[in-house]
Protein backbone atom coordinates (compact mmCIF):
# COMPACT_ATOMS: atom_id res chain seq x y z
CA UNK A 1 0.00 0.00 0.00
CA UNK A 2 1.37 3.26 -0.80
CA UNK A 3 1.25 6.12 2.36
CA UNK A 4 2.20 9.75 2.55
CA UNK A 5 1.22 13.01 1.77
CA UNK A 6 -1.85 14.12 -0.11
CA UNK A 7 -1.38 17.89 -0.04
CA UNK A 8 0.65 20.26 1.75
CA UNK A 9 -0.31 23.99 2.41
CA UNK A 10 2.11 26.72 4.44
CA UNK A 11 1.35 29.62 6.37
CA UNK A 12 3.18 32.71 7.86
CA UNK A 13 1.48 35.68 9.59
CA UNK A 14 1.13 38.92 7.29
CA UNK A 15 4.31 40.52 9.27
CA UNK A 16 7.88 40.62 8.80
CA UNK A 17 11.25 42.06 9.69
CA UNK A 18 13.79 43.11 7.35
CA UNK A 19 16.84 41.29 8.76
CA UNK A 20 19.00 44.04 7.29
CA UNK A 21 17.41 46.46 9.47
CA UNK A 22 17.76 43.86 12.54
CA UNK A 23 21.12 44.06 11.89
CA UNK A 24 21.47 47.85 11.87
CA UNK A 25 19.54 48.15 15.07
CA UNK A 26 22.26 45.43 16.32
CA UNK A 27 24.96 47.02 15.28
CA UNK A 28 25.95 44.00 13.45
CA UNK A 29 27.74 43.57 9.97
CA UNK A 30 24.08 42.81 7.97
CA UNK A 31 26.21 40.21 5.77
CA UNK A 32 26.48 37.75 8.80
CA UNK A 33 22.21 38.03 8.95
CA UNK A 34 22.25 37.47 5.11
CA UNK A 35 25.56 35.67 3.77
CA UNK A 36 26.65 33.96 7.17
CA UNK A 37 23.86 32.86 9.06
CA UNK A 38 21.23 32.92 5.72
CA UNK A 39 18.66 34.72 6.36
CA UNK A 40 16.74 37.57 4.79
CA UNK A 41 13.50 38.44 6.44
CA UNK A 42 11.80 36.95 9.53
CA UNK A 43 7.82 36.19 10.28
CA UNK A 44 6.24 38.31 12.67
CA UNK A 45 3.11 37.28 14.71
CA UNK A 46 0.89 40.19 15.66
CA UNK A 47 -0.97 39.47 18.68
CA UNK A 48 -3.91 37.80 16.37
CA UNK A 49 -2.28 35.16 15.28
CA UNK A 50 -0.96 31.87 17.96
CA UNK A 51 0.34 28.41 17.36
CA UNK A 52 -3.42 27.10 16.77
CA UNK A 53 -4.77 30.41 14.23
CA UNK A 54 -1.50 29.57 12.27
CA UNK A 55 -2.59 25.91 12.12
CA UNK A 56 -5.99 26.54 11.29
CA UNK A 57 -4.90 28.49 8.51
CA UNK A 58 -2.17 26.42 7.32
CA UNK A 59 -5.00 23.54 7.06
CA UNK A 60 -8.10 25.70 5.96
CA UNK A 61 -7.69 25.74 2.29
CA UNK A 62 -7.27 21.90 2.37
CA UNK A 63 -10.51 20.71 3.85
CA UNK A 64 -13.87 20.41 2.38
CA UNK A 65 -16.67 18.94 3.69
CA UNK A 66 -15.64 15.06 2.00
CA UNK A 67 -11.84 14.64 4.05
CA UNK A 68 -13.47 16.13 6.97
CA UNK A 69 -15.91 13.41 6.77
CA UNK A 70 -12.85 10.84 6.49
CA UNK A 71 -10.18 12.59 8.75
CA UNK A 72 -10.44 10.11 11.87
CA UNK A 73 -7.34 12.10 13.87
CA UNK A 74 -5.39 15.79 14.11
CA UNK A 75 -2.39 15.86 15.27
CA UNK A 76 -0.82 19.15 16.40
CA UNK A 77 2.70 18.76 16.44
CA UNK A 78 3.96 22.19 18.23
CA UNK A 79 6.55 23.41 21.34
CA UNK A 80 4.64 26.61 21.58
CA UNK A 81 1.44 25.81 22.70
CA UNK A 82 -0.96 27.72 24.38
CA UNK A 83 -2.16 25.09 27.51
CA UNK A 84 -0.72 21.99 29.59
CA UNK A 85 -3.36 20.75 29.05
CA UNK A 86 -6.09 21.22 26.71
CA UNK A 87 -4.81 20.20 22.97
CA UNK A 88 -5.02 22.90 20.26
CA UNK A 89 -5.97 20.40 18.03
CA UNK A 90 -9.27 20.23 19.75
CA UNK A 91 -9.84 23.86 18.32
CA UNK A 92 -8.62 22.85 14.83
CA UNK A 93 -11.06 20.09 14.90
CA UNK A 94 -14.14 22.99 15.46
CA UNK A 95 -12.41 25.66 13.26
CA UNK A 96 -11.95 22.92 10.72
CA UNK A 97 -15.52 21.30 11.31
CA UNK A 98 -13.95 17.14 11.16
CA UNK A 99 -16.39 14.86 11.73
CA UNK A 100 -17.04 13.97 15.39
CA UNK A 101 -15.35 10.61 15.93
CA UNK A 102 -12.24 11.88 15.56
CA UNK A 103 -8.61 11.50 17.93
CA UNK A 104 -7.08 15.36 18.60
CA UNK A 105 -4.17 15.35 19.87
CA UNK A 106 -0.79 17.60 20.44
CA UNK A 107 2.69 16.48 20.59
CA UNK A 108 6.19 17.59 21.30
CA UNK A 109 9.75 17.07 21.18
CA UNK A 110 11.26 20.10 19.49
CA UNK A 111 11.19 20.19 16.30
CA UNK A 112 11.34 16.91 15.74
CA UNK A 113 7.96 16.52 16.18
CA UNK A 114 5.97 17.21 12.84
CA UNK A 115 7.62 13.91 12.11
CA UNK A 116 6.49 12.23 14.54
CA UNK A 117 3.08 13.05 13.32
CA UNK A 118 3.63 12.20 10.25
CA UNK A 119 5.30 8.27 11.64
CA UNK A 120 2.25 8.41 13.69
CA UNK A 121 -0.41 8.78 11.24
CA UNK A 122 1.55 6.40 8.46
CA UNK A 123 1.18 3.65 11.19
CA UNK A 124 -2.52 4.67 11.10
CA UNK A 125 -3.47 4.86 7.66
CA UNK A 126 -1.55 1.34 7.42
CA UNK A 127 -4.24 -0.05 9.56
CA UNK A 128 -7.04 1.88 8.28
CA UNK A 129 -6.60 2.46 4.82
CA UNK A 130 -9.46 4.07 4.10
CA UNK A 131 -9.17 7.09 6.52
CA UNK A 132 -7.11 10.10 7.31
CA UNK A 133 -5.27 11.85 9.03
CA UNK A 134 -4.45 15.75 9.10
CA UNK A 135 -1.38 16.54 10.79
CA UNK A 136 -0.17 20.40 11.34
CA UNK A 137 3.04 21.57 12.51
CA UNK A 138 3.05 25.42 13.83
CA UNK A 139 5.01 27.31 16.17
CA UNK A 140 6.05 30.69 17.10
CA UNK A 141 10.26 30.58 17.63
CA UNK A 142 11.46 33.54 20.16
CA UNK A 143 15.11 33.88 21.81
CA UNK A 144 14.39 37.54 22.74
CA UNK A 145 15.52 40.90 22.08
CA UNK A 146 19.48 41.23 21.47
CA UNK A 147 20.30 37.52 21.81
CA UNK A 148 22.69 35.55 19.06
CA UNK A 149 19.21 33.59 18.66
CA UNK A 150 17.16 36.29 17.82
CA UNK A 151 18.34 36.45 14.01
CA UNK A 152 17.02 32.77 13.47
CA UNK A 153 12.99 33.65 15.06
CA UNK A 154 9.99 33.06 12.75
CA UNK A 155 6.63 31.92 13.13
CA UNK A 156 4.59 29.85 10.55
CA UNK A 157 2.90 26.52 10.11
CA UNK A 158 2.30 23.62 7.64
CA UNK A 159 -0.52 21.51 7.31
CA UNK A 160 -0.59 18.06 5.36
CA UNK A 161 -3.01 15.62 4.93
CA UNK A 162 -1.28 11.95 4.78
CA UNK A 163 -3.62 9.01 3.31
CA UNK A 164 -3.19 6.35 1.26
CA UNK A 165 -2.49 7.25 -2.35
CA UNK A 166 -1.03 10.01 -1.82
CA UNK A 167 -0.98 12.69 -4.80
CA UNK A 168 2.24 14.75 -3.79
CA UNK A 169 4.68 12.29 -1.72
CA UNK A 170 4.97 8.18 -1.10
CA UNK A 171 6.83 7.61 2.07
CA UNK A 172 9.21 4.68 1.67
CA UNK A 173 8.78 3.18 5.74
CA UNK A 174 12.41 3.68 5.69
CA UNK A 175 12.54 5.85 8.85
CA UNK A 176 15.74 5.57 10.52
CA UNK A 177 15.15 7.70 14.17
CA UNK A 178 17.79 8.40 16.68
CA UNK A 179 17.93 9.84 20.43
CA UNK A 180 19.99 11.30 22.69
CA UNK A 181 19.80 13.41 25.74
CA UNK A 182 21.32 16.58 25.70
CA UNK A 183 20.55 20.19 26.78
CA UNK A 184 21.41 22.06 23.42
CA UNK A 185 17.90 24.22 23.10
CA UNK A 186 15.39 23.88 25.23
CA UNK A 187 12.59 25.89 27.46
CA UNK A 188 11.77 25.56 30.73
CA UNK A 189 7.72 25.69 31.47
CA UNK A 190 8.63 29.26 33.38
CA UNK A 191 10.29 30.88 29.79
CA UNK A 192 8.68 32.88 27.27
CA UNK A 193 11.75 32.26 25.32
CA UNK A 194 14.33 29.20 24.33
CA UNK A 195 17.39 28.83 25.86
CA UNK A 196 19.79 27.49 24.01
CA UNK A 197 23.40 26.84 23.84
CA UNK A 198 23.86 27.39 20.09
CA UNK A 199 27.26 26.24 18.82
CA UNK A 200 27.16 23.33 20.68
CA UNK A 201 23.37 22.88 19.06
CA UNK A 202 25.29 23.26 15.52
CA UNK A 203 27.30 20.39 16.46
CA UNK A 204 24.72 17.99 17.94
CA UNK A 205 22.62 18.29 14.72
CA UNK A 206 25.37 17.67 12.47
CA UNK A 207 26.42 14.72 14.57
CA UNK A 208 22.28 13.30 14.70
CA UNK A 209 22.53 13.97 10.86
CA UNK A 210 25.87 11.68 10.34
CA UNK A 211 24.49 9.27 12.35
CA UNK A 212 20.82 8.74 10.90
CA UNK A 213 22.25 9.20 7.50
CA UNK A 214 24.87 6.15 7.95
CA UNK A 215 22.51 3.87 9.98
CA UNK A 216 20.14 4.82 6.87
CA UNK A 217 23.07 3.83 4.29
CA UNK A 218 24.02 0.64 6.44
CA UNK A 219 19.85 -0.61 6.77
CA UNK A 220 18.91 0.64 3.17
CA UNK A 221 22.04 0.57 0.94
CA UNK A 222 20.71 4.29 0.40
CA UNK A 223 23.17 6.40 -1.79
CA UNK A 224 23.50 10.16 -2.36
CA UNK A 225 23.17 8.99 -6.03
CA UNK A 226 19.80 7.43 -5.50
CA UNK A 227 18.41 11.09 -4.01
CA UNK A 228 17.11 13.68 -6.44
CA UNK A 229 17.51 15.88 -2.84
CA UNK A 230 17.56 16.11 0.85
CA UNK A 231 15.51 18.58 2.71
CA UNK A 232 16.25 19.66 6.13
CA UNK A 233 15.67 20.76 8.86
CA UNK A 234 15.98 24.59 8.86
CA UNK A 235 16.36 26.60 12.43
CA UNK A 236 18.63 29.01 9.51
CA UNK A 237 19.36 28.58 6.09
CA UNK A 238 22.93 27.64 6.49
CA UNK A 239 22.00 25.01 8.65
CA UNK A 240 21.48 22.71 6.57
CA UNK A 241 24.35 23.11 4.43
CA UNK A 242 26.92 22.37 6.98
CA UNK A 243 25.71 18.76 7.54
CA UNK A 244 25.17 18.18 3.96
CA UNK A 245 28.89 19.05 2.96
CA UNK A 246 29.70 16.76 5.66
CA UNK A 247 28.93 13.76 3.40
CA UNK A 248 29.56 15.37 -0.07
CA UNK A 249 32.31 14.77 -2.70
CA UNK A 250 34.17 17.80 -3.36
CA UNK A 251 33.27 18.45 -6.94
CA UNK A 252 30.59 15.23 -8.77
CA UNK A 253 27.39 15.68 -10.33
CA UNK A 254 25.97 14.29 -7.68
CA UNK A 255 27.33 16.95 -5.43
CA UNK A 256 25.77 19.82 -7.95
CA UNK A 257 22.38 18.49 -8.20
CA UNK A 258 22.47 18.34 -4.45
CA UNK A 259 23.68 21.48 -3.42
CA UNK A 260 21.56 23.07 -6.05
CA UNK A 261 18.73 21.75 -4.80
CA UNK A 262 19.40 22.74 -1.45
CA UNK A 263 19.34 26.27 -2.63
CA UNK A 264 15.68 25.85 -3.59
CA UNK A 265 14.61 24.49 -0.10
CA UNK A 266 15.81 27.05 1.72
CA UNK A 267 14.30 30.21 -0.35
CA UNK A 268 10.65 29.73 1.77
CA UNK A 269 12.83 29.30 5.51
CA UNK A 270 15.27 32.49 4.08
CA UNK A 271 12.12 34.36 4.27
CA UNK A 272 10.24 33.50 7.25
CA UNK A 273 12.91 32.49 9.49
CA UNK A 274 12.82 28.85 11.76
CA UNK A 275 8.77 27.77 12.11
CA UNK A 276 10.72 25.05 14.68
CA UNK A 277 8.12 21.74 14.05
CA UNK A 278 7.05 22.85 10.49
CA UNK A 279 10.68 23.80 8.78
CA UNK A 280 11.74 20.69 7.79
CA UNK A 281 8.27 20.53 5.45
CA UNK A 282 8.46 24.61 4.80
CA UNK A 283 11.91 23.36 2.85
CA UNK A 284 10.19 20.86 1.30
CA UNK A 285 7.31 23.10 -0.01
CA UNK A 286 9.78 25.26 -1.14
CA UNK A 287 11.79 22.77 -3.11
CA UNK A 288 8.41 21.56 -4.68
CA UNK A 289 7.40 25.17 -5.31
CA UNK A 290 10.34 26.45 -6.91
CA UNK A 291 12.51 23.69 -9.05
CA UNK A 292 10.87 22.95 -12.11
CA UNK A 293 13.56 20.16 -12.77
CA UNK A 294 12.47 17.69 -10.24
CA UNK A 295 10.57 14.67 -11.71
CA UNK A 296 7.91 12.23 -10.64
CA UNK A 297 9.71 9.07 -9.34
CA UNK A 298 12.83 10.93 -8.13
CA UNK A 299 13.32 10.07 -4.32
CA UNK A 300 13.97 12.61 -1.74
CA UNK A 301 15.69 12.31 1.46
CA UNK A 302 14.58 14.09 4.72
CA UNK A 303 16.43 14.99 7.41
CA UNK A 304 14.15 15.81 10.73
CA UNK A 305 15.62 17.43 13.67
CA UNK A 306 14.34 18.75 17.29
CA UNK A 307 16.46 20.03 20.09
CA UNK A 308 17.08 17.70 23.49
CA UNK A 309 17.47 15.49 20.79
CA UNK A 310 15.79 13.16 17.97
CA UNK A 311 16.69 12.89 15.03
CA UNK A 312 15.38 11.18 12.07
CA UNK A 313 16.15 10.18 8.27
CA UNK A 314 13.40 9.12 5.92
CA UNK A 315 12.73 9.20 2.01
CA UNK A 316 9.90 9.46 0.45
CA UNK A 317 8.63 9.11 -3.93
CA UNK A 318 7.52 11.98 -5.69
CA UNK A 319 4.45 10.83 -7.29
CA UNK A 320 3.20 10.95 -11.08
CA UNK A 321 1.40 14.89 -11.72
CA UNK A 322 2.61 15.78 -8.16
CA UNK A 323 2.68 19.25 -9.31
CA UNK A 324 -1.12 19.76 -10.19
CA UNK A 325 -1.58 18.99 -6.41
CA UNK A 326 0.57 21.96 -5.20
CA UNK A 327 -0.29 25.83 -3.37
CA UNK A 328 2.51 27.57 -5.42
CA UNK A 329 0.30 30.51 -6.06
CA UNK A 330 -0.44 31.10 -2.90
CA UNK A 331 2.29 30.54 -0.76
CA UNK A 332 3.91 33.50 -3.74
CA UNK A 333 0.83 35.84 -2.83
CA UNK A 334 0.94 35.10 0.89
CA UNK A 335 4.50 35.80 0.94
CA UNK A 336 4.74 38.84 -1.78
CA UNK A 337 1.65 40.90 0.40
CA UNK A 338 2.77 40.55 3.93
CA UNK A 339 3.87 43.72 5.62
CA UNK A 340 7.26 45.51 6.73
CA UNK A 341 7.45 46.34 10.03
CA UNK A 342 9.87 48.86 11.51
CA UNK A 343 12.47 47.29 14.32
CA UNK A 344 10.23 49.63 17.50
CA UNK A 345 7.29 47.67 15.59
CA UNK A 346 8.84 44.86 15.60
CA UNK A 347 9.87 44.78 19.20
CA UNK A 348 6.62 46.40 20.02
CA UNK A 349 5.09 43.37 18.94
CA UNK A 350 7.11 40.76 20.44
CA UNK A 351 6.69 41.80 23.71
CA UNK A 352 2.56 42.48 23.62
CA UNK A 353 1.19 39.80 25.75
CA UNK A 354 -2.05 38.58 26.06
CA UNK A 355 -3.89 39.15 29.62
CA UNK A 356 -2.95 36.35 32.25
CA UNK A 357 -5.52 37.56 34.91
CA UNK A 358 -8.67 36.60 32.90
CA UNK A 359 -9.88 39.89 32.31
CA UNK A 360 -12.06 40.52 28.48
CA UNK A 361 -9.61 42.14 25.73
CA UNK A 362 -11.20 42.16 21.77
CA UNK A 363 -8.19 41.75 19.96
CA UNK A 364 -7.64 42.70 16.60
CA UNK A 365 -4.19 44.10 14.26
CA UNK A 366 -4.56 46.25 11.19
CA UNK A 367 -2.32 44.30 9.14
CA UNK A 368 -3.75 40.71 9.95
CA UNK A 369 -5.66 39.66 6.98
CA UNK A 370 -5.91 35.73 8.14
CA UNK A 371 -8.83 34.09 7.29
CA UNK A 372 -8.95 32.74 11.06
CA UNK A 373 -7.67 34.88 14.20
CA UNK A 374 -7.64 34.87 17.76
CA UNK A 375 -10.17 37.17 17.95
CA UNK A 376 -10.81 37.20 22.27
CA UNK A 377 -9.44 36.45 25.26
CA UNK A 378 -12.36 36.07 27.83
CA UNK A 379 -12.24 34.12 31.48
CA UNK A 380 -8.32 32.64 29.95
CA UNK A 381 -10.40 31.09 26.98
CA UNK A 382 -8.58 31.27 23.67
CA UNK A 383 -11.89 32.98 21.07
CA UNK A 384 -11.37 32.39 17.45
CA UNK A 385 -12.96 33.79 14.66
CA UNK A 386 -13.42 32.59 11.19
CA UNK A 387 -13.37 36.02 8.83
CA UNK A 388 -14.26 34.45 5.76
CA UNK A 389 -17.51 33.71 7.31
CA UNK A 390 -18.54 36.83 9.31
CA UNK A 391 -18.11 40.82 8.13
CA UNK A 392 -14.29 42.11 9.31
P1 LIG B 1 26.47 33.72 16.46
O1 LIG B 1 27.43 33.35 17.54
O2 LIG B 1 25.90 35.09 16.54
O3 LIG B 1 27.08 33.63 15.03
O4 LIG B 1 25.29 32.66 16.50
P2 LIG B 1 28.55 33.22 14.54
O5 LIG B 1 29.57 34.13 15.13
O6 LIG B 1 28.73 31.75 14.72
O7 LIG B 1 28.37 33.54 13.01
C1 LIG B 1 27.47 32.84 12.23
C2 LIG B 1 28.07 32.68 10.84
O8 LIG B 1 28.16 33.96 10.23
C3 LIG B 1 29.50 32.13 10.88
O9 LIG B 1 29.65 31.29 9.76
C4 LIG B 1 30.35 33.37 10.69
O10 LIG B 1 31.64 33.11 10.11
C5 LIG B 1 29.48 34.16 9.72
P3 LIG B 1 29.92 29.71 9.96
O11 LIG B 1 31.20 29.60 10.72
O12 LIG B 1 28.76 29.17 10.77
O13 LIG B 1 29.96 29.16 8.57
N1 LIG B 1 29.76 35.60 9.73
C6 LIG B 1 29.78 36.36 8.63
N2 LIG B 1 29.58 36.06 7.32
C7 LIG B 1 29.64 37.10 6.40
N3 LIG B 1 29.94 38.37 6.76
C8 LIG B 1 30.15 38.71 8.04
C9 LIG B 1 30.08 37.68 9.03
N4 LIG B 1 30.22 37.67 10.38
C10 LIG B 1 30.05 36.38 10.80
N5 LIG B 1 30.43 39.98 8.36
C11 LIG B 1 23.78 30.90 15.99
C12 LIG B 1 24.75 31.91 15.43
C13 LIG B 1 23.15 30.11 14.87
C14 LIG B 1 24.55 29.93 16.94
C15 LIG B 1 22.69 31.67 16.81
O14 LIG B 1 21.94 32.46 15.93
C16 LIG B 1 21.76 30.77 17.59
O15 LIG B 1 22.06 30.43 18.72
N6 LIG B 1 20.60 30.37 17.00
C17 LIG B 1 19.63 29.48 17.65
C18 LIG B 1 20.12 28.04 17.71
C19 LIG B 1 20.08 27.33 16.38
O16 LIG B 1 19.41 27.77 15.45
N7 LIG B 1 20.76 26.17 16.32
C20 LIG B 1 20.73 25.33 15.13
C21 LIG B 1 20.89 23.84 15.44
S1 LIG B 1 19.75 23.29 16.71
C22 LIG B 1 18.22 23.11 15.87
O17 LIG B 1 18.18 23.13 14.68
C23 LIG B 1 17.00 22.96 16.70
C24 LIG B 1 16.15 24.22 16.81
O18 LIG B 1 15.44 24.43 15.62
C25 LIG B 1 15.20 24.12 18.00
C26 LIG B 1 14.27 22.92 18.10
O19 LIG B 1 14.60 21.79 17.79
O20 LIG B 1 13.17 23.14 18.62
C27 LIG B 1 16.99 25.47 17.08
Amino acid sequence: MKIGIDQLHVYTPSLYLDLKDLAKARQVDPDKYTIGIGQDRMGINPITQDTVSMAANAAFPLINARNASEIDMIILATESGTDYSKSGATYLHDLLAIQPFARAIEVKQACYSGTAGIMMAYDYVSNHPDRKVLVVASDIARYGLGTAGEVTQGAGAVAMIISQNPRVLTLNNDSVPYTFHNFDFWRPNYAKNALVDGKYSNQAYIDAFQKTWHEHQRRHHTTLDALAAVCFHLPYSKMGKKALTTILDEESDTTNRLLTRYEKSVQYTRQIGNIYTGSLYLGFASLLDLDESLNAGETIGFFSYGSGSVAEFFTGELVENYRHHLYTSDHEKMLSQRYPLTIEEYETTFLESLPEDGSSVALSHPQDKAVIQLAAMDQHRRIYQIYDKVEQ
